[in-house]
C-alpha cells in the first residue's frame, strides 16, 4: 500500500488573489486543449497571427503555425509602456556585491548586446554560446541573441571544460561568451581557463569575456573580446528581429541514457506562450511580487523561471550569484527577508539542506512570503511538512512542480488558488495538458499502480521540437516506447486524481536536483586506459538525493589501488565537473549482465543498500557475480 499524506487546500484569503481559483479553466481546456492554448497565446504579443494553431506530423509538432513573435519583445519592449521604471531583477554577487536593473536600463543594455553581436558577424540561426556564472551579464546575453534571432544555448559553468567543448562541438557554435571568473563559497573559479580549454578544437573565432572579478587572465589577441568594451560603444536601440513562432530560440544540452548530452531544441513561438502563462499562473505573479527561483541558468528552470516567465509577465526577480547557505547556513533567509520574497522557488535538496543545517528561519522575518515552489526530483514528506511549517509558516501553498527540460515549462502540478496540495504528490496536469500512466504494454493503469508517464496529444506549445541535428535520437527516446505518445522515461502513479512522481526509469539520475547521466560518466571512466568496463549508479544521499558510485572492471593484469581511484574520480571531475564527483569507487571483478550483455544496475543498487531480494535474476547471465559484488562492497 502506498501512503497517501494528507490533502492540504488552498487558504481562502489566497484564493481571492489567485489568477484561477475554480475548475472552470481546468475544464474548458480539456475540452479543446488547442483551442485553450491559442486563447492564452492570443495575450501575448505577436507581429503577425499564426495560420495554424497546432499541427501534427509525429513524432514531431508545432504550434501557432505562421505566427510572428519575438520572446524579447514580449519580455522586455512589452513591459516598457507601463514597468519602464521597475526593478526587473535584483542581483547580489556572492561576496555581497549587489545591483539593480529597472525594465529600461535592462532594455538598453540587451540592446547594446544585440548591437556588439551583429557587430561582430552574429546572424540570425547562428548559435552563441554562453558559460557564465549568475551574473546580469548572463541575462543580458540571453536576451541579446534572442533578439537578434540567435539561437543560445548556456552551460552550467560548473561544468567542466570538456563538457563545454563537447557542446561546443555539437552546436558548431562560433561565439562564446564567458566570464573572468566568479565567486563559489568564497573562492575564485577561474572561468576563463576553462573556456579557454573548451574552445580548443571547436569553431569558436570569438570570445566575449565579462569582468567578473577583475582578476589577471590569460589572453589571446583577436580572439578575445572584453563584454565592457564590446558593448560601450554601442547605441542602446536596437529592434527586435520578427522570427517565425516554429525557429529555434535556444538549445539546451541535458543527459540521457547513452554516451553523449543531448541538444534539447525550444522555440519562440510556443516557448514563449508557455513561459508567461505557466509561471503567471503557478506562481501566480502580480505587480507587486518579488520572485526567487535559485536555479541556476544553466539548467532549465534557470531559463524559464528565473529569466524569462518572470520578464514576460513583468515581475521583480532575484538572481543570486553563489551557494544559498554562504558564508552563514541561514543566507537564504537573510536574502527573502532583505528583498521581500514572495515567491520561492527551490530544489527538494536545498530544503534538505536548510533543515539540516537547523538555520532557524524563525530568526528571520520570513513574512513576505506567499507560494513555495519545489522542482526537480520527488519531494519527501518530511522535507515538504519542514518547509511548509518552518519556512511558509503554514499558509503558503506549495506548488511541487514536474516538468523536463524537454518540455520546456511545468506540466504537473496543483494550481496556488485551487489546490489541492498532498505532499510528495506534484498534483494534476496544467490546464491544457492530458496525460497517462501506462503499464509495459501501454495500457492504462489503475489508481495507485505504478506506471509510465507519457503526455498525450496535443503535447504543450512549450515542448522540446526536436534534439539539434539528431532525428534519430529523438525518435528513439521520446516516441518509440509508445506509439503517438512522449514517453517522460519517468515513473508514477495518480490517486485522487493528483500525480506523484516516483523517479526516472532510465539510466538518469538526479544529483543535487541536476540531471546527469550515468552512461556519460561511465564513457568517462572506460576511457581510462586501465580500465576495462565500468557501471556507475545513483545511491541515496540525506542532502543530495542520491550520489552516483562506480563499479570498475580493470583490464587484466592491473592491480586495484588507491591512485588508480584517484585518477578515476579525477577523470569524472575533468569531463563533467565537480558537482558530478563520486561518491565511491569499488573494484569488482566482474558486472551483472544480461545475456545480451546489458548491465543490470538494478542489482548493483540492491547490493548496495544490503538488500538480498535481487528480484527476478533469471534473465541474468552471470549470476556468480553477485556474490563477488557483496564480497567488495560489504567485505
Ligand atoms: C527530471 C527532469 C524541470 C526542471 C528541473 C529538472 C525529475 C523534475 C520533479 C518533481 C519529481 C521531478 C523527473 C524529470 N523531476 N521535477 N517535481 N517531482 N521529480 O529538469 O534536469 O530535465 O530533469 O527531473 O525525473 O524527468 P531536468
Amino acid at each position: 500500500m502506498i501512503r497517501v499524506g494528507d490533502l492540504y487546500y488552498p487558504d481562502p484569503e489566497f484564493r481571492k488573489r489567485a489568477w484561477v481559483r475554480s475548475e472552470r479553466v481546468y475544464k474548458r481546456a480539456e475540452k479543446d486543449p488547442v483551442k485553450f492554448w491559442s486563447s492564452l497565446a492570443e495575450k501575448l504579443l505577436w507581429r503577425k497571427k499564426w495560420h495554424t494553431r497546432f499541427l501534427h506530423r509525429p513524432p514531431y509538432f508545432q504550434w501557432f503555425v505562421g505566427g510572428k513573435i519575438n520572446i524579447t519583445e514580449n519580455a522586455l519592449d512589452r513591459q516598457l509602456s507601463r514597468r519602464k521604471n521597475k526593478v526587473a531583477f535584483f542581483w547580489e554577487g556572492e561576496d555581497g556585491e549587489r545591483r539593480v536593473y529597472t525594465y529600461y536600463e535592462l532594455y538598453r543594455e540587451v540592446n547594446r548586446m544585440a548591437n556588439a553581436l551583429e557587430s561582430l558577424g552574429v546572424k540570425k540561426g547562428d548559435v552563441v554560446a554562453i558559460y557564465l556564472p549568475m551574473i546580469p551579464e548572463a541575462v543580458i546575453s540571453m536576451l541579446a541573441a534572442a533578439r537578434i534571432g540567435a539561437i543560445h544555448t548556456v552551460v552550467f559553468s560548473a561544468f567542466s571544460s570538456k563538457a563545454l567543448q563537447i557542446r561546443l562541438q555539437e552546436t558548431q557554435a562560433r561565439y562564446l561568451i564567458t566570464a573572468d571568473g566568479y565567486y563559489r563559497r568564497g573562492k575564485v573559479i577561474e572561468l576563463k581557463e576553462k573556456a579557454d580549454e573548451g574552445v580548443k578544437g571547436t569553431e569558436v573565432e570569438k570570445v566575449i569575456v565579462v569582468e567578473r572579478l577583475g582578476r589577471e587572465i590569460p589572453w589571446k589577441k583577436g580572439r578575445d573580446l572584453h563584454y565592457g568594451d564590446l558593448v560601450r560603444k554601442e547605441s542602446p536601440k536596437h529592434e527586435p528581429v520578427i522570427m517565425d513562432a516554429e525557429d529555434p530560440v535556444f538549445i539546451l544540452f541535458t543527459s540521457g541514457s547513452t554516451g553523449k548530452p543531448k541538444g534539447v531544441v525550444h522555440v519562440h513561438g510556443g516557448y514563449t506562450v508557455q513561459a508567461y502563462w505557466t509561471a503567471r499562473w503557478i506562481f501566480d505573479l502580480h505587480e507587486d511580487d518579488i520572485f526567487w527561483s535559485t536555479a541556476d541558468i544553466g539548467w532549465i528552470t534557470g531559463h524559464t523561471y528565473t529569466v524569462y516567465g518572470p520578464l514576460l509577465n513583468g515581475s521583480t526577480f532575484v538572481l543570486y550569484e553563489g551557494a544559498l547557505d554562504y558564508p552563514k547556513p541561514d543566507r537564504w533567509a537573510e536574502m527573502i527577508e532583505r528583498y521581500g520574497v514572495t515567491t520561492f522557488y527551490t530544489a527538494p535538496t536545498a530544503i534538505r539542506m536548510f533543515e539540516k543545517e537547523g538555520v532557524v528561519p524563525e530568526r528571520h522575518d520570513l513574512s513576505s512570503l506567499q507560494i513555495l515552489g519545489s522542482v526537480g526530483e520527488p519531494i519527501d514528506e518530511r522535507s515538504w511538512k519542514w518547509f511548509y511549517e518552518h519556512v511558509g509558516g503554514k499558509k503558503c501553498p506549495i506548488v511541487d512542480t514536474w516538468w523536463q527540460t524537454e518540455t520546456g515549462g511545468i506540466l504537473i502540478t496543483s494550481l496556488p488558488g485551487v489546490g489541492p496540495f498532498r505532499p510528495t504528490f506534484a498534483g494534476r496536469p496544467f490546464p491544457g495538458v492530458k496525460v497517462a500512466i501506462l503499464d509495459d504494454k501501454g495500457r492504462p493503469v489503475k489508481e495507485g499502480e505504478k506506471g509510465h508517464l507519457v503526455i498525450l496529444p496535443p503535447f504543450a506549445p512549450g515542448m522540446l521540437r526536436g534534439l539539434w541535428k539528431n532525428h534519430q535520437r529523438y525518435v528513439k527516446t521520446y516516441w518509440s516506447k509508445f506509439p503517438g505518445v512522449y514517453y517522460t522515461s519517468d515513473t508514477a502513479l495518480m490517486v485522487d486524481g493528483l500525480i506523484r512522481i516516483l523517479g526516472r526509469a532510465d539510466d538518469v539520475i538526479k544529483v543535487a536536483g541536476h540531471r546527469l547521466g550515468t552512461g556519460e560518466m561511465e564513457d568517462a571512466i572506460n576511457r581510462h586506459p586501465k580500465v576495462s568496463e565500468s557501471a556507475v549508479i545513483g545511491v541515496p544521499h540525506e542532502i543530495k538525493g542520491e550520489v552516483p558510485v562506480a563499479f570498475v572492471v580493470l583490464k587484466k593484469g592491473v592491480r586495484k589501488s588507491e591512485s588508480l581511484k584517484k585518477e578515476i574520480e579525477e577523470r569524472i571531475i575533468k569531463e563533467i565537473g565537480k558537482f558530478a564527483r563520486l561518491h565511491g569507487v569499488y573494484f569488482v571483478p566482474d558486472l551483472p549482465k544480461t545475456r545480451s550483455g546489458k548491465i543490470m544496475r538494478r542489482i548493483l543498487r540492491k547490493i548496495v543498500a544490503g538488500d538480498k531480494d535481487f528480484g527476478d535474476t533469471s534473465t541474468l547471465a552471470n549470476p556468480e557475480s553477485i556474490e563477488k559484488i557483496w564480497k567488495v562492497v560489504h567485505g
